[in-house]
């Protein structure tokens, strides 16, 4: 009795009082979970028409792209991954690939230096995007309604507008200096000079009239006519290198989801070009699930162990990952037990490994957004998708309202030289024309014993995947709820920068104390991560939550 009382004190200190003692959103039949409210009552509102767990994503997708432009997308790209109600896994790569003029050393000067910025801010950043036939194929092949009846929300928001919430109005507040600039993006969102007021009405006419051409002539309304010559004129116009043919030829991948089994858990997640899958499965791999639980929640033994395994994971992650289409990734090697077994003898005991001799890298504020639904069936849809930095590269498409992505950064500019994560990345990820640069979404899906447990995933760049094993490993090893373990604070170790990102409130002031005795550089940061997830209770109802961090909303009913 006494012991749980002090492991209750001991997690209400941890997650704060309110975290620990309210419960997460609980639902009977179906749930939605995304980070912007009107897109969650989208995806409820196409439940309750009869539409499934892939008709409500759709739709929300689509709704994000209006309603939550700093990462909601068109112009964009990412990854589903689901389960259908027959418990048959499924995984969507509608990842951006490389224009075919790109070129791998695009983004140096001729003395082969990086371009500072180059690969961020110009229209060469700019991927094909991928999101929109994603999207179709998704509807097309798992859908229960017309693509009308789930495209319809979306463009409806665009045409008349809808109130600009508190979120919205700080992240243009924050993002004024650059996107104030940009003339197309500041006619919308920048009237008069200022960022639109919270609780104004935001309308994107442009951006409906693109919306409507997909709903007249599907794919072909995109990534063919009005809108894929607008795509390209202006990149011809600025430099760019994204042509009508580039978008006739893009096309989403099916592929089979990347599973990882840990005891009577599976992690059901995506394959390349995503990084998620193959390294959470190191990081697993490299892991004794036993001597963590052992070691407790977030103690300074607990985050050595973690840290040095993913230390580990993510120099293989930089050195071999890269789009399997295109590279030899040896994918069965570096997940073999006998190649973790070896990898595993490198693992320091009780102090910080090495790499020791590099700076920091400065990470700025950067956005993509995870969505999940569970439908009455029990058909599981998980989407992660994004313009990689806030807004993507700041331009919104005259004539189509979207903007566009910048993610070609994720690409290795030049081996060894860090991206805007602090990535240092190899020859797999190198630039080709037609490839997709690698990611690190991580759309997870939970099977234990083979039944579905829970369902999560988190912006965050090169954090993702640290954020969704930590989500996990709070439910699988510390009993957490959902709003527990998405809310309990988290750390990421990726090996350079060489330090230990944490949320202030992760670590005891002695666990902190004893991390850097070991020989860790503890960093704090704002926030790691805004997860949202859904889980299936014992008794068949459903729970889910939005990270706190965020201002996102889980409904259901
Ligand atoms: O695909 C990736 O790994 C990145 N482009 C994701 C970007 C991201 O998560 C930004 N979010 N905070």
């Amino acid at each position: 009795m006494r012991f749980r009382l002090l492991v209750f004190l001991a997690s209400a200190l941890i997650l704060g009082p309110v975290q620990a003692q309210q419960p997460p959103v609980s639902a009977k039949n179906a749930m939605v979970v995304t980070s912007e409210p009107l897109a969650t009552d989208v995806g409820v509102r196409i439940l309750k028409q009869g539409g499934n767990a892939f008709d409500a994503a759709v739709a929300v997708g689509f709704t994000l792209a209006v309603t939550y432009p700093q990462a909601g997308n068109l112009g964009g790209g990412g990854f589903l991954v689901g389960l259908t109600q027959h418990g048959t896994p499924m995984a969507l790569d509608f990842r951006e690939t490389a224009p075919k003029a790109a070129t791998r050393d695009m983004f140096l000067d001729e003395s082969g230096n990086l371009i500072p910025d180059k690969s961020l801010t110009s229209y060469k950043a700019v991927g094909v995007p991928g999101t929109v036939d994603g999207l179709l194929q998704l509807q097309a092949k798992f859908g229960r309604l017309t693509l009308e009846q789930d495209i319809a929300p979306a463009i409806r928001l665009a045409k008349f507008g809808f109130p600009v919430s508190a979120a919205l109005h700080r992240v243009l507040e924050s993002e004024r200096a650059r996107l104030g600039k940009i003339g197309p993006t500041a006619a919308i969102f920048y009237p008069d000079g200022e960022p639109i007021a919270e609780g104004a009405t935001l309308i994107q006419s442009d951006l409906g009239a693109a919306l409507q051409r997909i709903l007249a002539d599907g794919r072909k309304g995109f990534y063919e006519g009005d809108t894929a010559a607008m795509l390209a004129a202006v990149m011809e116009r600025e430099g760019g290198l994204i042509t009508q043919q580039d978008l006739k030829d893009y096309h989403a991948k099916w592929r089979s989801a990347f599973t990882v089994r840990e005891g009577e858990f599976e992690l059901i997640t995506m394959p390349l070009p995503s990084s998620g899958g193959v390294t959470l499965a190191q990081i697993l791999g490299l892991s004794d699930l036993g001597v963590l639980k052992r070691a407790g929640h977030n103690t300074a033994d607990y985050v050595q162990q973690l840290a040095e395994a993913e230390r580990l994971a993510y120099a293989d992650r930089n050195q071999y990952l890269g789009d399997s289409d295109f590279a030899n990734v040896p994918i069965s090697e570096l997940t073999s037990r006998t190649y973790l077994s070896t990898r595993k003898k490198l693992l320091p005991v009780g102090h910080a490994g090495s790499n020791k001799d590099e700076g920091s890298g400065v990470l700025e504020h950067r956005q993509t957004t995870h969505f999940c639904v569970v439908d009455k069936d029990g058909n599981v849809a998980a989407i992660s998708y994004t313009l990689n930095g806030t807004f993507g590269m700041g331009a919104v498409l005259p004539g189509a309202g979207f903007l566009l992505n910048n993610e070609m950064d994720d690409f290795t500019a030049k081996v060894g030289a860090p991206n805007t994560y602090g990535l240092k990345q190899g020859e797999a990820n190198a630039i080709q024309p037609k490839k997709r640069m690698l990611s690190s979404m991580t759309p997870t899906v939970i099977m234990r014993n083979g039944r579905f447990f829970g369902t999560i995933g988190s912006p965050g760049g090169s954090t993702i995947i640290t954020t969704v094993l930590q989500v996990f490993l709070n439910m699988a090893l510390f009993d957490m709820n959902i709003r527990e373990a998405i809310d309990a604070p988290r750390f990421h170790e990726q090996g350079w920068p060489d330090e230990i990102r944490y949320e202030q409130e992760s670590f005891s002031p002695e666990a902190a104390d004893s991390l850097r005795k070991m020989g860790y550089t503890l960093t704090p940061d704002p926030g790691l991560g805004q997860v949202n997830g859904i889980v299936r209770l014992p008794d068949g109802g459903l729970q889910g939550w939005s990270d706190s961090r965020g201002s996102g909303k889980a409904a259901g009913f």
